[in-house]
């Protein structure tokens, strides 16, 4: 699997799938997920609807991943996950390292061999970056996936530099 690093805009990615940093709800919100949203169009919206009335009546777990069209984004799908509220107190990092571990078990189940990320929790939900980029690099080295590229798409040259940084400490 080749792992690569780009500074960018999620949405604009021409791979086979991308991430959304979800909520629960999978009925949008702000950073990538409203990004996502509004340049992807209502259809992904239409497909959250019916995940939540059918399979997810009571939500998408955190760590848990699931799929949509892209809409009218250049990906063909949407792969939702819902990151981990960073916590102080709390060790959630198994939560987070399972957002890349299932969104790349829902990639092989759908045939996407390219697929792109963004730096989950890393926003709103205030986890941060050099820790969330270790942990990140950590799952996707060890998913043990078919898929070929993992792209990370980091939205400012801090974020990319801790990526970077971590991909050269894990050697
Ligand atoms: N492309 C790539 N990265 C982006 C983009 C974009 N278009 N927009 C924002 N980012 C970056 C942020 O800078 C941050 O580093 O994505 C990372 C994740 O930030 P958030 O989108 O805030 O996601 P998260 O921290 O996981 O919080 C999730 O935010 O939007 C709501 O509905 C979402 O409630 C959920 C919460």
């Amino acid at each position: 699997m080749k792992l690569v690093l780009v500074e960018g805009d999620i949405t604009e990615q021409r791979v086979d799938a991308i991430v959304n940093a979800a909520n629960s709800s999978l009925m949008g919100g702000g950073g990538v997920d409203g990004a996502i949203h509004r340049r992807g169009g209502p259809e992904i919206l239409e497909e959250c609807r019916a995940l939540r009335a059918s399979r997810y009546g009571r939500g998408l777990p955190v760590g848990a991943a699931v799929a949509t069209t892209a809409g009218r984004l250049p990906a063909r799908w949407v792969i939702h996950t819902v990151g981990p509220v960073y916590s102080r107190s709390e060790d959630r990092s198994h939560l987070l390292a399972s957002c890349y571990r299932e969104s790349l078990h829902v990639a092989d189940s759908l045939g996407a061999s390219t697929v792109a990320f963004p730096a989950v929790s890393t926003g709103i939900y205030r986890w941060p970056m050099a820790d969330a980029a270790r942990i990140a690099l950590a799952a996707i080295r060890h998913a043990g996936s078919s898929v070929t590229e993992v792209r990370f798409v980091l939205f400012s040259p801090a974020a990319y530099a801790d990526f970077e940084q971590a991909l050269g400490d894990m050697g």
